[in-house]
């Protein structure tokens, strides 16, 4: 039975990638920081371990290896758990430093000392790691320059990871817009009613790990749902033929929306 760690995985997309994975007979270990509603979330879920606790806690990081423990695979890696700032985001010229700060431990420095704590596991399994990215990592939106300088960070540590791991697959993942809680905050009373829901995003998630293309930083606008719909998520599955390094799929826009409102 394949083995993931999601980060985040109480609501949006990280709780649509637990149901499908676990959909898919795999066995998850899963956090938020708030219990009951991780609880919820996995509540007729079949092998789920919910560790609640904060991705900024190294005794929290610790648990979770422990429940993999030092001689145990791990076959997927999600950092998905995610702080996006103030809301509204300030400009950075008055970014306030000390929230700049937890930014950065929660997008950047937690999902670097996650993969620390779990190296051994995933290289045991020749896992993949997927750090879950925005188009703010890349696009100089206003305001987005705390979350976005964040998730550029974590961009380059994934591609340097890639380059460091040959054994391991390491993804940088670009879910596009979501209709979630984060996005709301991100857009205080908007209505994002318009904006995908992240099963979408999970969904495409899927096809990129059964195609399991090189290491790299991917859209989930690459990876658009086929005919022949979703693919079981194999974690080891042999590169399909007509899977090239990087997708065929032409790149579809990453966001239907403009840059006013992407985040
Ligand atoms: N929504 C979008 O449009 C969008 C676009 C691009 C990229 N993204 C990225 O997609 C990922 C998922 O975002 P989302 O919109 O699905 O977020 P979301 O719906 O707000 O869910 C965030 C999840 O992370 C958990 N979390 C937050 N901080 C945590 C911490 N310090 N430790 C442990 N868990 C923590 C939350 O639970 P607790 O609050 O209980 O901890 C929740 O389960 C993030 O990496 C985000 O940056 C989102």
């Amino acid at each position: 039975m394949p083995t993931a760690v999601i980060t985040g995985a109480s609501q949006g997309l990280g709780r649509a990638m637990a149901r499908a994975l676990a959909g898919r007979g795999w066995s998850l270990i899963v956090d938020a920081r708030h219990a009951d509603q991780l609880t919820t979330a996995v509540t007729g879920l079949t092998a789920v371990t919910a560790i609640p606790g904060d991705v900024t806690d190294p005794a929290h990081r610790a648990a979770i290896g422990a429940a993999i423990g030092p001689a145990g695979r791990l076959d997927l890696l999600m950092n998905n758990a995610s702080r996006l700032g103030p809301s509204p985001q300030p400009a950075l010229r008055s970014y306030p430093l000390a929230e700049l700060g937890h930014v950065y431990e929660t997008d950047v420095l937690a999902p670097l000392a996650l993969f620390q704590v779990l190296a051994g596991p995933l290289t045991a399994a020749g896992g993949t790691v997927v750090n879950v990215s925005s188009d703010a990592a890349t696009d100089a939106y206003p305001g987005w320059g705390g979350y976005g300088s964040a998730k550029a960070a974590l961009d380059q540590l994934t591609a340097i990871l890639g380059a460091e791991e040959p054994g391991l697959r390491c993804y940088a993942f670009d879910p596009g817009d979501m209709r979630t809680a984060m996005h709301q905050h991100a857009f205080p009373g908007e209505d994002i009613s318009d904006r995908p829901e992240p099963e979408v995003a999970a969904a495409a998630l899927l096809r990129l790990l059964v195609q399991r293309p090189s290491s790299g930083r991917y859209r989930a606008s690459d990876y658009p749902e086929t005919e022949a719909g979703l693919p079981p998520a194999a974690p080891q599955a042999p590169a399909a033929p007509q899977t090239p390094a990087a997708p065929q799929t032409p790149a579809a826009p990453q966001s239907q929306h403009s840059p006013a409102v992407a985040r």
